[in-house]
């Protein structure tokens, strides 16, 4: 069980601003769309603003998530944060902003708290008509995490800006490191470059203790780590994806993923497989058994 806030848990029950903001005509007023994520990757917001054009005020904020508890606290905190700035305000809104206007989140979740930074980065270069590749750093990055498409630039980023010491905590704020794992190493190695070049001003001074503390808080000897949270979400997406929505779709049913909290993986049943006399069968035959047989034996199945 995720130990969330109350803030949290306030906007997840009673999420503020939720649904799209459609272009009406009315004069003076455009509307700002951002989205980023991808259903298959876990996470996806769509972030609307309502801006009036002479003042390039967000009038209103709207949000669509496909997430859990934090994505969609997050959402609800980004959209009530910006509401009254002007779009040059917004922009200097931060994923630590966010958490914080929360009251914190778990670290595993700090990824939802960069996405609500991600979409409104997005929105208002698409309200000032800059395609995301050109405003967006990242393009110019070298490719470091292929399954979740993530570059060295927006690691570096994120390792700077929230001082993150492992790749772990890596995977937990940008996704990368989260699916295969291969790249774990080279997110190591990035780690390091940032941290020595962040100890380099101190050198002077006391630039030997920092640099050997640094190093002894990041490596943990090459052990095994026992799957992240995240890296869990994607394989059993991945799973689902690959060997068992193939066969329920011939079927006429489908499943999506809903939520996961530790072991426990809620799923909503669909087309036939909804109504279906025998869905348990398949809750716990098709899916159960798949998802504990590629990925942990401990996993539960339940329908919501
Ligand atoms: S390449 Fe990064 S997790 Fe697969």
């Amino acid at each position: 069980m995720w130990d969330y806030t109350d803030k949290v848990l306030e906007l997840f029950y009673d999420p503020k601003n939720q649904g799209a903001i459609e272009e009406t005509g009315e004069a003076g007023v455009k509307v700002a769309t951002g989205e980023i994520g991808s259903i298959a990757c876990g996470d996806a917001l769509r972030l609307h603003l309502k801006v009036e054009v002479a003042s390039d005020k967000i009038l209103d904020a709207r949000f669509q998530t496909f997430g859990c508890t934090s994505a969609i606290a997050s959402s609800s905190a980004l959209t009530e944060m910006v509401k009254g700035l002007t779009l040059d305000e917004a922009l200097k809104v931060s994923n630590k902003d966010i958490a914080d206007y929360l009251g914190g989140l778990p670290e595993a979740k700090m990824h939802c708290s960069v996405m609500g930074q991600e979409a409104l980065e997005a929105a208002i270069y698409n309200y000032r008509g800059i395609p995301l590749a050109a405003h967006d750093d990242d393009d110019e990055g070298v490719l470091i995490c292929s399954c979740f498409g993530i570059t060295d630039t927006k690691i570096r980023k994120a390792v700077a800006q929230n001082n993150l010491l492992s790749a772990e905590q890596v995977t937990n704020y940008v996704k990368a490191g989260g699916g295969c794992g291969s790249c774990l190493t080279k997110i190591d190695d990035i780690i390091r470059e940032v941290k020595q070049e962040t100890a380099k001003p101190n050198l002077n001074t006391n630039g030997v203790k920092a640099t050997t503390e640094i190093a002894s808080s990041m490596f943990n000897g090459g052990q095994q780590k026992p799957l992240t949270n995240v890296q869990k979400i994607a394989l059993i997406q991945k799973v689902l994806d690959e060997e068992v929505r193939p066969v329920l779709i011939a079927d006429g049913g489908d499943v999506e993923l809903y939520d996961i909290e530790g072991n426990k993986v809620q799923v909503i049943l669909k087309g036939a497989c909804g109504s279906c006399s025998s869905s348990t069968a398949t809750l716990k035959v098709a899916i159960e058994a798949r998802l504990r047989d590629r990925i942990s034996k401990e996993i539960i199945v339940e329908a919501v």
